[in-house]
């Protein structure tokens, strides 16, 4: 098959994405497929279009990748791509209405509020307003933003305004939301349309304070426990939390769900990811690792996915 890896981009995610498309392309050509990788900016439309590819594989992370835009600009150019389409994308990559979907289906959520930053409201009373609503320790974050970029666990009230402008400069929008003491856990998903299974839980261990940036990335930065030691009733239910909540947002192929598991063995979902990070530190080929999946395999069968 020929097949374009769109990878690297414009976000804040670039080299977590040039990383998770250079392993992309070796997989798929260790596969027989002819393969050609873009770096990808909006100006290489035209170039993507000549090369008549059967398939793209969207190996990007972020803005312009994981929240809907260029799965659209993929629709308009009749391109058929590996995963999620245009609103599962960006209902998965706006956390609040995410949010607001899980809710809906029963899947517990930590508490939140969004708060846009605009001409009417100044950064100053955003953080007055959250000062009042929250109870420390609480988390602020973008309300669009992948890789944990932007994240501050907010412990004491001279942190705030820091964290809402760290916050503000991937987002016009910022998250205050509840902190959960817990375990850190991810499950991974995949499949054809209602017929979707998740791969085993994964606790991640991370060296740092949490699993920021430097530990989903850094080799050693995190321990991976897969699968993860749950009963097999939690197991169970965390499982079903995620495809359900990657069903509820019409996620399409693959996703990756993360959790917390508060210290009250309660799961609480935190977000889903529509285009996984396939670098290699990262979580889901892992989880596919721990079933006898290897990274080829696994891209191979997201590609037998996407075009049974
Ligand atoms: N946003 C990164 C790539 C992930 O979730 O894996
Ligand atoms: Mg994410």
């Amino acid at each position: 098959m020929k097949i374009a890896v769109l990878y690297g981009g414009v976000s804040k995610e670039r080299e977590v994405s040039l990383s998770s498309g250079k392993e992309i392309m070796k997989a798929l050509q260790k596969k027989g497929h002819e393969v050609i990788g873009i770096d990808f900016h909006p100006e290489r439309l035209d170039e993507l279009l000549q090369l008549k590819v059967d398939l793209v594989f969207i190996g990007l992370h972020g803005k312009f990748g994981e929240d809907g835009k260029i799965q659209g600009l993929l629709d308009m150019l009749r391109l058929p791509y590996v995963g999620s389409g245009v609103l599962a994308s960006a209902l998965a990559m706006d956390k609040a209405k995410a949010k607001q979907i899980f809710k809906m289906n029963q899947i517990p959520v930590a508490y939140s509020e969004a708060f846009t930053v605009s001409g009417k409201e100044t950064v100053e009373q955003v953080a007055e307003t959250v000062e009042n609503k929250f109870k420390l320790p609480f988390v602020i974050k973008p309300n669009q933003e992948g890789s944990t970029l932007g994240l501050t666990i907010v412990k004491d009230k001279e942190q705030i305004l820091p964290a809402i402008k760290k916050a503000l400069e991937s987002d016009e929008t910022i998250l205050a939301e509840d902190f959960v003491k817990g375990r850190e856990l991810t499950v991974p998903v995949w499949g054809t349309p209602n017929n979707e299974t998740a791969l085993p839980i994964i606790e991640i261990i991370p060296k740092n304070e949490y699993y920021d940036y430097e530990s989903k990335y850094s080799p050693g930065g995190s321990e991976h426990i897969v699968p993860a030691d749950l009963d097999e009733k939690l197991t169970k239910q965390i499982q079903t939390y995620a495809v359900l909540a990657h069903q509820a947002l019409g996620c399409k192929t693959y996703s990756r769900v993360d959790f917390i598991l508060s210290e009250d063995e309660q799961p609480i979902i935190l977000e889903v990811n529509t285009l996984p990070g396939m670098t290699p530190t990262s979580l889901f080929p892992d989880s596919a690792k721990a079933v006898g999946i290897d990274y080829e395999d696994m891209v191979e069968k997201l590609i037998q996915l996407s075009t049974s």
